[in-house]
């Protein structure tokens, strides 16, 4: 007699494969990104993220409206100022864009969680994430004017503040500015784990926040993606400070570091899946070389598999609309 076990068991049907099914993408998990545009009028797409679009203040309210009515309870907000210059003043004014569309949308819709996105690189002239001086990144000057942004953000109101810059010190710096203005309440949500990646392109050219001076990449402050360990130094490091979600970006050729963060944090885990893991799944769909709703789908999952709680992503609504 051949001795096997049969786990084909418990494949028979749908509704088997759907009892035993270990992982569930929720509408709740996901948060959509939002691009708000101080130089265009209505909307433009994002030419190398078809779908995707950036938004006049006047327009933003209705993509707003069409999350909110999909079930989707949060956004991710980024901003393309007027004009930049050297320490990132678009970022931190009070009538900067981000902080007046936040105003806007808060006011019409005060129960969508809005996430700011805190980070100097679409407002400065050099297109660096902090203050560039003498060819260098500099850490500390760049807290102060991080810092300055992500007040004017809750000032704004900012359900959240998300700090991209990766500078040292960035959650230490704001939990201490946003307490002395007041706001104890607002998390933190760390982009911790940030990889010096190539994925990142589609958004920089939406964004506009290409390095244009100085260092041509961000190696000096985000990651190497050959590091492991490092990418749990850097949670630790977030977590003493004060963070209250951790991040991983981008997610699906980290999904290793995904799974190795949350065997080492009790903090909300969220994934980031970027502006060129979105490009290369609509390219091949385009082309009729992939099936798009089951290759995110998969995609997803994994994320949450690999122990992601939430997901950026810019297919939330496409997903959001079969959930
Ligand atoms: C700003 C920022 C970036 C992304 C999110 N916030 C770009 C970068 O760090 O160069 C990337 C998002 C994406 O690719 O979808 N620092
Ligand atoms: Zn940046």
């Amino acid at each position: 007699m051949l001795q096997f076990d049969r786990h084909r068991r418990l494949r028979t049907s749908a509704a088997m494969r759907d009892l035993v099914r270990e992982t569930h993408l929720n509408k709740d998990d996901l948060i959509m990104p939002v691009f708000v545009d101080s130089t265009i009028n209505g909307k433009e797409e994002i030419p190398s993220m078809p779908g995707i679009y950036r938004y006049s203040l006047d327009a933003i309210l209705d993509e707003i409206k069409e999350i909110v009515d999909l079930g989707i309870k949060s956004i991710i907000i980024f901003g393309v100022p007027e004009k930049k210059d050297e320490v990132g003043t678009g970022a931190w004014e009070e009538n900067g864009i981000v902080q007046q569309a936040i105003r806007l949308i808060k006011k019409t819709y005060p129960e969508l969680i809005v996430i700011a996105d805190t980070c100097l690189c679409e407002y400065t002239s050099t297109g660096h994430c902090g203050i560039l001086k003498d060819g260098i990144v500099l850490n500390d000057k760049s807290l102060e004017y991080l810092t300055k942004t992500a007040v004017s953000q809750v000032a704004a109101g900012a359900d959240i503040i998300a700090p991209s810059n990766a500078m040292d010190g960035y959650v230490a710096a704001i939990r201490q500015g946003l307490d002395e203005a007041g706001f104890k309440n607002t998390p933190i949500m760390s982009y911790a784990v940030k990889f010096a990646s190539s994925f990142y392109g589609p958004f920089r050219d939406a964004a506009d926040g290409s390095p244009k001076e100085g260092p041509k990449d961000r190696k000096t402050y985000q990651m190497d993606p050959a590091n492991r360990l490092e990418a749990l130094r850097e949670v630790a490091s977030d977590e003493k400070e004060g963070a209250d979600f951790v991040m991983v970006k981008p997610a699906m050729a980290f999904l290793d570091i995904m799974r190795e963060v949350r065997n080492h944090t009790l903090l909300p885990l969220v994934a980031y899946n970027v502006s060129g893991e979105y490009a290369m799944v609509k390219a091949a769909a385009a082309n009729g070389w992939i099936n798009e709703g089951q290759i995110v789908y998969e995609s997803l999952v994994g994320m949450k598999r690999a122990g992601a709680d939430l997901i950026i992503t810019y297919f939330a609504k496409d997903v959001a609309k079969k959930l």
